[in-house]
């Protein structure tokens, strides 16, 4: 179990800074996942805590040492991409065991390493068998396999499930979230999508444009976001924001509510019916307010209204958030 702390680390590739002064500690033990939307610098950062590139500025720490210069094997950690290139000709014994060979490993401790890892992940009845004889998701498992052998101080994953249909990328969040907690291994989980990061993690990063937006808990960030970049990142369907006299009535620039945290109410604003999405356990309620604002509400099956129903809708008052005009959530 590793701790990594990053100190003002910065890469710029030609003028763009991909990485803009980024400090973080990243907890021993935990899963720390990196969410934001594409080219915000997810990968780049993890590829700098890898060693894969320098930074332009900045240190990094693993356990109080500085690893800043220090070449990538020497650094302990284990990354998984999103591509995960399995060796075709080899077994899945022998690409589990591969690195641990290289390393030198006497043969019976590879075995038993290998072995303990395959049931770990439910690939002992597949040990003999090539690549292209395995699913998508066993192949990924293998991938992941290569990594959990090695014993890192740290894992380091890269959308490592995104290749997977959405049904087995549910099933493999869960996995790949159970043997980490079991090993208890420092990680950090690169994701563009919130809700993997929602489920997944202990801690989690938003980033944009290089920078990090919040740092929380994924339920702290969820109620209280820091600011309306935040507001609009996690959760689906997204918060509904609202400008202009709705949003001076509550003292606000503008104002976010969740569409679970909207309800029908005779003082209401008024709005129009225009889709309502049917998901079985529950239903979302798209309206247009008079202005032509759009809004979203979440209904309970069987009490939804018609499409073209004229409707009145409150948000709860405790659960509205408000944002100044700086974007920055008000206290
Ligand atoms: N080798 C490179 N040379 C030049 N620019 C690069 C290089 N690698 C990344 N960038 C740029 O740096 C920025 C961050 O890229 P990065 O790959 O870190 O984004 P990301 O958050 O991982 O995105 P995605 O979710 O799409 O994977 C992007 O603007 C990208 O174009
Ligand atoms: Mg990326």
């Amino acid at each position: 179990m590793s701790q990594i702390e990053l100190h003002g680390i910065t890469k710029r590739f030609g003028d763009h800074r991909a990485v803009d002064r980024i400090d973080l500690a990243i907890a021993r033990g935990g899963m720390t996942v990196f969410v934001g939307p594409s080219g915000c610098g997810k990968t780049t950062l993890l590829r700098l805590i890898a060693g894969l590139e320098d930074p332009d500025e900045g240190r990094l720490l693993i356990d109080d040492e500085d690893m800043t210069g220090t070449a990538p094997a020497q650094r302990g950690l284990a990354m998984v991409f999103q591509s995960y290139a399995l060796y075709p000709h080899m077994t899945v014994r022998a690409n589990i065991g591969f690195a641990l060979k290289l390393a030198g490993m006497a043969r019976p401790e590879i075995d038993a390493r290998v072995e303990r890892v395959a049931a770990m992940l439910h690939l002992t009845p597949y040990l003999d068998r090539r690549p292209a004889a395995l699913s998508g998701g066993q192949r990924q498992r293998v991938a992941i396999g290569r990594a959990v052998v090695r014993e890192p101080r740290a894992f380091l994953f890269d959308e490592p499930l995104s290749n997977l249909d959405a049904a087995l990328r549910g099933r493999m969040r869960v996995e790949l979230r159970r043997l980490q907690q079991e090993l208890g291994t420092t990680a950090i989980y690169v994701t563009h999508d919130q809700a993997e990061a929602m489920t997944m993690a202990d801690r989690i990063v938003v980033f944009r444009d290089g920078r990090i937006e919040q740092a929380g808990r994924p339920l702290e960030l969820y109620h209280r976001p820091a600011n309306r970049f935040v507001a609009g990142f996690i959760g689906s369907p997204a918060m509904n924001f609202l400008a202009g006299p709705r949003a001076a009535t509550f003292g606000a620039a503008e104002i976010a509510i969740r569409p679970e945290d909207l309800t029908v109410a005779a003082e209401g604003w008024s709005g129009t019916v225009t889709v309502v999405e049917h998901l079985g356990a529950e239903s979302y309620v798209h309206l247009v307010l008079e202005d032509g604002a759009p809004l979203v509400l979440r209904s309970r099956p069987g009490e939804e209204p018609a499409n073209g129903a004229k409707l009145r809708v409150a948000p709860v008052a405790a659960k509205v958030h408000r944002f100044g005009s700086d974007g920055l959530a008000l206290g």
